[in-house]
């Protein structure tokens, strides 16, 4: 399998802090990587240096066989890095028929938003994409009133019309209901069939067992270890982790 994405010796200094030190990552065209590790061990930060939020410190990215430099989220949304955040539970005020298309609106000749047809798309995403069949949700429904699973919905719904390469999900499960997480972890286990890539994060062993073909633990800003699922049993990797934690080494294997 040839590799999407490479992240080469990334650091991540915040002031004094340093958040990620020498993390060096490959994920492969159709593969669903876990990041596992305690709270503070850097996960978020490290997706939002592939995702274009933060600039790392040093490193370099390589996103299908070339270096790439991500200045925001909008460009690597364009390179084919799509987002679906753990904050995503701040309100927002946007109509669905807007949010879809934020920073990649569909316009007309003159270049002003096309209302019209980026309505029309909406309800065709909403519809084939998502599956919504509530006719409580239309394009005119806000982000803010929609459940958590239906956000997830939308992003995912917006990752498949655009046809994204990979997918980063932030604790995709957290907050929602039993059915709900069935419904997200289903949908990352069927990227893998659309040839599509993963990396994601989630504190249910269980949930990133079943959904992930590799797992790779952070710890205190460095990668600690790194398992294919063939390599590792579920209860081999929670032991693992409870080693980790209770040593207080860096290493998994130390
Ligand atoms: N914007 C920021 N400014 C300063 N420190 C930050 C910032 N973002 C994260 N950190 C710090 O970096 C560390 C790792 O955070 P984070 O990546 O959110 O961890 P995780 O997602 O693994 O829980 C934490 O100590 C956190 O306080
Ligand atoms: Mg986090």
């Amino acid at each position: 399998m040839e590799d999407l994405l490479q992240l080469k010796n990334i650091y991540k200094d915040f002031g004094n802090v340093k958040v990620l030190k020498d993390v060096n990552i490959n994920i492969k065209k159709g593969e669903v990587v876990a990041l596992i590790g305690d709270n503070g061990a850097g996960k978020s930060t490290l997706i939002k240096v592939i995702t274009g939020v933060h600039k790392p410190s040093s490193g370099q990215v390589y996103f299908k066989g070339n270096e790439v430099v991500l200045k925001s989220v909008a460009q690597s949304r364009k390179m084919g890095i799509e987002a679906v955040y753990q904050e995503r539970a701040l309100c927002d005020q946007q109509e669905l028929w807007r949010n879809i298309f934020a920073g990649r609106e569909i316009t007309n000749t003159f270049g002003f938003i096309d209302i019209k047809k980026q309505r029309k798309e909406a309800e065709k995403i909403l519809r084939d994409y998502i599956g919504f069949t509530s006719k409580a949700i239309t394009v005119d429904s806000t982000i803010m009133g929609l459940s958590g699973g239906e956000k997830q919905g939308v992003a995912f719904g917006r990752s498949l019309y655009f046809d994204s390469d990979l997918i980063v999900l932030d604790e995709p499960t957290m907050g929602l209901s039993i059915q709900e997480t069935e419904k997200v972890l289903n949908f990352v286990k069927g990227l893998k069939k659309e040839n599509k890539s993963a990396i994601f994060i989630d504190h249910n062993i269980i949930h990133v067992y079943g959904a992930a073909d590799r797992f790779i633990i952070l710890d205190r800003g460095e990668v600690a270890g790194e398992f294919n699922k063939n390599e590792i049993s579920r209860d081999e990797l929670v032991k693992k982790m409870i080693q980790l934690h209770e040593s207080g080494k860096i290493k998994v294997n130390d």
